[in-house]
């Protein structure tokens, strides 16, 4: 079965996640975080004290296994039947997630668990990453490029963690986010791009509700 994708891309703290859960619930979709199973593997690599090389993350990750399973709610990381939606969050997945979704042998198994994941649903999904639109699911229905600016993302990203949004805590975010990024966008396989056919939408001046309303009423075209 071909599942029906509405593929949103973007760099760190662009809103992506928040964005595509909105969306789905708006278009009776699922929402499905394909960031979440790199974290989710990064997680299991640094709990299982795993060198960080493809071989052995995949071999971790297939053996316990580190996987996206559909419940009620939607699809929940889960390592070993155990759900990990807060542990994927913490600094220290974060600051390795990067190196982990640059392991070319990763990503082609990521890339297939995100496939039929959402093959799956019965209705289609809101999948969000950094290359949805251009490798995982190039043929999708609707693609959209979330950008946002930098001082902007970190702020959200701060708000959205309950911590402190003054200029330092802004500043070193953003730092850190930018540094994330550069990762992201110069790895060798699946950087972080702008799709062939993905409307470009920049959030820095828009509010939440507003970004959600121009990717649901692309939506309105495909799904009534
Ligand atoms: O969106 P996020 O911050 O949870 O993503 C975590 C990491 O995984 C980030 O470094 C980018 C990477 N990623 C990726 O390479 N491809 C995806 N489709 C999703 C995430």
């Amino acid at each position: 079965m071909t599942a029906t994708v509405i593929a949103i891309d973007g760099p760190a703290g662009s809103g992506k996640s928040t964005t595509a859960r909105a969306v789905a619930q708006r278009l009776g979709l699922a929402h499905l975080d394909s960031g979440a199973l790199y974290r989710a593997a990064t997680l299991a690599a640094l709990d299982g004290a795993a060198e960080i090389t493809g071989t052995a993350v995949l071999a971790l990750a297939k053996s316990l296994p580190v996987r996206l399973n559909l419940t009620a709610s939607g699809f929940r990381p889960e390592i070993a039947g155990v759900d990990v939606s807060a542990e994927i969050r913490t600094d220290r997945v974060t600051q390795r997630v990067s190196e982990v979704a640059a392991l070319p042998e990763l990503r082609v198994w990521v890339n297939q668990a995100l496939r039929s994941a959402a093959a799956m649903h019965p209705r289609g999904v809101v999948m969000d990453g950094r290359d949805i639109g251009t490798v995982v699911f190039p043929d999708a229905i609707i693609k959209v490029f979330l950008i946002a600016d930098g001082e902007e993302r970190a702020r959200r990203r701060l708000l959205q963690m309950g911590r402190s949004t003054d200029a330092g805590s802004v500043r070193r975010t953003a730092d850190d986010m930018a540094e994330r990024d550069r990762k992201d966008s110069s790895r060798a396989v699946a950087p972080l791009t702008q799709a062939a056919g993905a409307v470009l939408l920049d959030t820095t001046d828009l509010a939440f509700e507003e970004q959600v309303d121009r990717v649901v009423a692309m939506g309105r075209k495909v799904f009534s």
